[in-house]
C-alpha cells in the first residue's frame, strides 16, 4: 500500500477569529467562522499528518484526532503557536488574527456618557510572518483575502512574509469566503500557481493540502 501523503509530518494551523478585549464584557472581532481551518485540519489528518489546530472562538466541533488548542486573543494565538512551532513541518496560517487590539484592557466596565468614547489600537503580532521567519521554518502556507489585483497582491505578500505558498480568495465575491460553505482558491508558490475552482470547503482543503504535499517533497 502507498503510505499517505503526508504519513509522519506534524502540521500546525490556526483558525478561526480572534477577540481583543475592550473591558469585561466588550471585545472587537471579525466574521470569521473558523470553517477552512477546520477544514485543513481534518484534511491533513486524514492524509496521515499529526495535526494541531490552534483556534480562536467558533462553533465549530473539533475535528476527531486532532490536538486542538483554544485561544481567544491574537497574543494568545502568538505565544500557543511560538511554543509548539519547533516540532512542525508544516504551518498554515488560516486563522483572521485581529490586525490590532486595544492598547488598554480595562479591568472595570467602560461607563457611557455624553461624551465621544475613543479607543487607541496598537499593532498584533504577524503571527505567520514570525513563523516563516524563524531560522528553521516550517513550509508556511499564508492565506490572502482581496478584492482586486489578487495575483499582484498574493505574490507581495509571499515575498514578504517569506511565505514558500499563499492562497488568495476574492472576498468581493459574496458567494465564497467568510462563513460560506463555499469557497475558491488562487494558489501561489514561488515556481508555479494554481486556480482551484469554487468547491466546499471540505473538497478545497483537501485539493489545498494535496498542493503542499507535493511541494514539500520537491
Ligand atoms: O497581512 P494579511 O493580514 O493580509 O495576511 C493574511 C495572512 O496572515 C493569513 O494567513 C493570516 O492567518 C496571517 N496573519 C497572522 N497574524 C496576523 C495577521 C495575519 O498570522 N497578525
Amino acid at each position: 500500500l502507498p503510505q499517505p501523503l503526508l504519513a509522519g509530518k506534524t502540521v500546525m494551523i490556526t483558525a478561526g477569529p480572534t477577540r481583543e478585549e475592550i473591558d469585561p464584557v466588550r471585545y472587537i472581532s471579525n466574521h470569521s467562522s473558523g470553517k477552512m481551518g477546520y477544514a485543513i485540519a481534518q484534511a491533513a489528518q486524514s492524509m496521515g499528518a499529526k495535526v494541531i489546530l490552534v483556534s480562536g472562538p467558533t462553533n465549530l466541533v473539533i475535528p476527531h484526532g486532532v490536538t486542538t488548542i483554544q485561544v481567544t486573543s491574537a497574543v494568545q494565538m502568538h505565544q500557543q503557536v511560538m511554543e509548539q512551532i519547533k516540532h512542525c513541518d508544516v504551518f498554515v496560517g488560516c486563522a483572521a488574527v485581529a490586525d490590532y487590539r486595544p492598547l488598554q484592557s480595562n479591568s472595570q466596565k467602560i461607563k457611557k456618557s455624553e461624551q465621544e468614547l475613543t479607543l487607541t489600537f496598537i499593532k498584533n503580532p504577524d503571527i505567520l510572518s514570525d513563523v516563516a521567519h524563524l531560522s528553521q521554518a516550517p513550509f508556511t502556507l499564508g492565506f490572502a483575502a482581496e478584492t482586486q489585483n489578487i495575483r499582484e497582491y498574493a505574490l507581495a505578500k509571499l515575498n514578504a512574509k517569506k511565505l514558500n505558498m499563499i492562497a488568495a480568495n476574492d472576498v468581493s465575491d459574496s458567494s465564497i469566503g467568510f462563513n460560506s460553505e463555499q469557497n475558491a482558491l488562487s494558489v501561489f508558490w514561488p515556481q508555479g500557481e494554481k486556480i482551484l475552482a469554487m468547491t466546499d470547503k471540505k473538497q478545497l482543503a483537501q485539493q489545498l493540502m494535496q498542493l503542499v504535499a507535493e511541494q514539500l517533497k520537491s
